[in-house]
This record gives structure tokens, C-alpha cells and sequence, in this order.
């Protein structure tokens, strides 16, 4: 296993580019693979463990998957494969996505029951709601989910849960719909860029998605879809660590390759928390003019605060002057790293699903140990802009969602060394 090893207290200046959204391109390559007929060629992929677990689990159900300079050419499955195996899935939730897709094109499916992670139990009821109103069979058997269905049929699906719209869900839907019999209107879908992107890609493919970027998706459905060429949206969560990573260290740094609309809530906060956006055609310029301020955060689905933001937010607002509050709406368990934090000199209280922090004047280096993908990146950040050494253990995952998180930030003025943990 690897770490990464940090100089803490470096002020980041200079350009960074975004890569392509990694929450985007998993569905993507799912409905290149399993739904299309013809080959597929996706542009701005970014080169993520995440990418490449997906890729063996469309390469396990007979695609074929090759990465050229950041695209991915897919040729859709080719045999009568449907099972996605334990030992794939549980390596990473979003191989669930199969699910949909191979009911809709293969009449039936078989994908290990996706287990809990770090940030709390993520139940798949919505999934198996979703499928079921479109008329497959589903059941749950030995750490397996079966479905199957001669051929699905559009419905009405609402699939609002208890803690609102589910992207995944959305995604899953949204995808087996396309090659339905009939109309399925989605109420209560998720409205995340990255499910817009999916949409778009779909509708290249042939397919009749209508509402993208709204909380209703009507997708008339096709006998058949092709393949067809995309680029990728950029990723709105890396964009976001990065700001968090100029303001911590009262860097001046311009973040390319992203626009307003996709970060709209958290630069809304960043801005309230003291921090300057500078917007222009290509990007943001961030730079902390002042002191930064204490405030209160809320996450919530899009086009609310992300709580794929919220640990790199809990960062930023330790160095606050002031208390600061963030209540985690989403996922209700999601924070480990406010204990990690601590151990670096921060002041984070825990109440149930709210967090309360009491600024620092600084944060110290110290070994910390990532937790899950976002809670990993919160401690790269604060060591960034921490004194002295913090070493960051199980950076595996981080990796699944940054690619080569320690050059981007070493070619802005980082002083960051990636070493396997025998050193
Ligand atoms: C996706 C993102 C993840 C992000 C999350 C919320 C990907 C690959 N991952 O995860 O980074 O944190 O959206 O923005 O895109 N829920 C249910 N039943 C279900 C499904 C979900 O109750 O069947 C609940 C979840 O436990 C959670 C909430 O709904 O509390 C939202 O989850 P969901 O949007 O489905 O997250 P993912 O798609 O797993």
C-alpha cells in the first residue's frame, strides 16, 4: 500500500486543469457497454482505479474497453453474459449500475448486492423499486440481486427516498427505460450534472430523454440504440477540492475547465466564508483576501451544498474565525474524518448528523488515515496547509476519484511524495 507525505505549508499559485467528471463517465461507460450496438468513444475520461474496476466489470460481461490519451474506446458487450460478480462490485458501489442496463438489453441480470462502506449502510432499495415498476422480476438471494423481464414496460416511477432523490437510482432507471416498451415519466429524479450528462449521452446513443437537468424524466422508449462520441463534463467535486485547496493555504490559483452552474452552491458558501471568484470564459481565479469566516453549511441534493463537498468544507472552516456548523443531510454517517481532523490540531464536535467547529488559528502536521474518497482529500488539503509533516495512509482511496492527486498539486507549489508504506 501507498501514503502520501506532505510539507505542510506551501501557498498554492499557479493553473490547474480539471479532469473529466468521475461520477459521470461511470454510468457513461455502463450504457456505452451494456445498451449500445455499435462502438462507443468517450472523450476527457479520467484515469481513476474507479474507471478501471468499471472497466473489468463491462470487460467480465464480454465489452471491450481501450483507454487512448484520456478517451476510452468501448465495444459493447457481445455474449449473453449477465452476472456482475462479488468479488468486482464490492471494490466499488457503482458497478450497481449494470443492474438496469442488462435487464433492459438481456432480459435478465445477476449483480452482487452492493455492501455498506465508510460513509454509512447506501440501501439499493430505489434501484429494485424502480426496476420492479417497470415490470421486471427481482429478488434478493444469497448476496445476489436476480431480475429479469421479457421486456420491460414504461411506467410512472417516483423515486424520492427518505433522503430525497437518489442519483444512482436515477441513473439505473433512467438507463433500463431507454430500451422500454412505452413511456416512463421518473417524478423525484436526481438533478446532478452528471445525470444531465448521462442523459445527453443516451439521447446521442438514439435514445428519447426529455426534462434533463429537471426533477421529471420522460423517456419514450426505443428498440434499439448505437454507439456514438462524447466528451465527458468536467468533474464539479475535484473543481470543488481544489478552491478548498487555494483558500486553506491563501493560494492564488486559477482552476481551468470548469464553469459557474456547476459549482454554484459551494461557490455560493466559499464567497460567504470569505473567499474571491474570480470568474472568466475557461475558469475560476480563487484567492482569500482576508481572514476566513465562519458559516453554516447544509448539504443536500443538487442543486444543493454536495455532500461530496462537506469533508473538504469541515477543512476550510477549521481555520475559520469562529464557529461554523455543517449538517449532513445526505449521507448521515459521513463524518469520519472530523476525528482525523482533530488529531491535526482542529476543533470538531459531533451532534448526530451536525458537526460544530470552532476555528483554529492553525492546523499541525500529524499521520492520518483516509477514510473513505472525499474524507481522504480533506486531509491531502489540510496538510497542504498545515505545519510541518502529515502523512495520509490508505490513500488507495483517494486515488479511485483523483488522478495523480499529488502532481496536479505539486506543479502549483505543493510539496507532496507518494511512498509505499514499507518506507
Ligand atoms: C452518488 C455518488 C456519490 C454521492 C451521492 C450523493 C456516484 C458514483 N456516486 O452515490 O459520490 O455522494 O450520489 O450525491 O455517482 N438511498 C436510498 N435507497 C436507494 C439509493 C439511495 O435510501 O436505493 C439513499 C442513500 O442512502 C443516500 C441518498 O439516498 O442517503 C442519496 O444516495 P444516492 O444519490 O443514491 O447516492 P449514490 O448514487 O450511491
Amino acid at each position: 500500500m501507498q501514503k502520501l507525505i506532505i510539507n505542510g505549508g506551501a501557498r498554492l499559485e499557479g493553473k490547474i486543469q480539471i479532469n473529466g467528471s468521475k461520477n459521470a463517465v461511470l454510468p457513461i461507460a455502463v450504457a456505452a457497454a451494456i445498451l449500445g450496438d455499435s462502438v462507443s468513444v468517450l472523450h476527457n475520461v479520467p484515469n481513476l482505479t474507479d474507471v478501471r474496476t468499471l472497466s473489468a466489470v463491462l470487460e467480465g460481461l464480454g465489452a471491450s474497453i481501450t483507454r487512448k490519451n484520456g478517451s476510452l474506446y468501448i465495444e459493447p458487450i457481445n455474449r449473453m453474459e449477465y452476472e456482475a460478480p462479488y468479488d468486482l462490485v464490492r471494490k466499488m458501489r457503482a458497478s450497481i449500475y449494470v443492474l438496469g442496463p442488462l435487464v433492459a438489453k438481456l432480459g435478465r441480470a445477476k449483480v452482487s448486492f452492493p455492501g455498506g462502506c465508510a460513509i454509512g449502510p447506501r440501501p439499493v432499495d430505489l434501484h429494485i423499486r424502480g426496476l420492479e415498476r417497470l415490470g421486471a422480476q427481482v429478488e434478493v438471494k444469497r448476496g445476489y440481486i436476480y431480475a429479469q423481464a421479457e421486456r420491460l414496460v414504461g411506467a410512472e416511477i417516483d423515486l424520492i427516498g427518505q433522503h430525497g432523490p437518489s442519483v444512482g437510482a436515477t441513473a439505473n432507471v433512467m438507463m433500463a427505460a431507454t430500451l422500454a416498451e412505452g413511456t416512463t415519466v421518473i417524478q423525484g429524479a436526481a438533478c446532478e450534472p452528471h445525470i444531465s450528462d448521462l442523459a445527453r449521452f443516451l439521447n446521442a446513443m438514439g435514445a428519447d430523454v426529455d426534462g434533463i437537468g429537471t426533477s421529471t424524466l420522460t423517456i419514450r422508449g426505443v428498440k434499439q440504440l448505437h454507439g456514438t462520441e462524447h466528451t465527458v463534463i468536467s468533474d464539479d467535486i475535484e473543481a470543488g477540492t481544489f478552491m478548498v485547496a487555494a483558500a486553506m493555504t491563501n493560494g492564488d490559483v486559477y482552476i481551468e475547465g470548469i464553469t459557474p452552474p456547476q459549482t454554484h452552491a459551494v461557490s455560493e458558501k466559499l464567497i460567504e466564508a470569505g473567499v474571491q471568484l474570480d470568474w472568466d470564459r475557461t475558469g475560476v481565479r480563487v484567492t482569500t483576501p482576508g481572514q476566513l469566516k465562519p458559516i453554516d453549511v447544509t448539504t443536500a441534493p443538487f442543486p444543493g451544498f454536495p455532500t461530496d463537498m462537506q469533508a473538504q468544507m469541515m477543512g476550510l472552516l477549521s481555520l475559520a474565525s469562529g464557529t461554523s456548523t455543517i449538517t449532513e443531510n445526505v449521507h448521515t454517517d459521513r463524518f469520519i474524518h472530523a476525528a482525523e481532523l482533530n488529531r491535526m490540531g482542529a476543533d470538531i464536535r459531533l451532534e448526530g448528523r451536525k458537526a460544530i467547529i470552532n476555528g483554529v488559528s492553525s492546523l499541525s502536521g500529524a499521520p492520518v488515515m483516509a477514510s473513505d474518497l472525499r474524507a481522504g482529500a480533506v486531509l491531502v488539503v489540510a496538510g497542504m496547509a498545515a505545519a510541518g509533516e502529515t502523512t495520509v495512509s490508505r490513500i488507495y482511496h483517494i486515488d479511485r476519484g483523483y488522478e495523480a492527486i499529488e502532481k496536479k498539486l505539486n506543479s502549483i507549489g505543493a510539496d507532496i511524495r507518494r511512498v509505499s508504506d514499507s518506507e
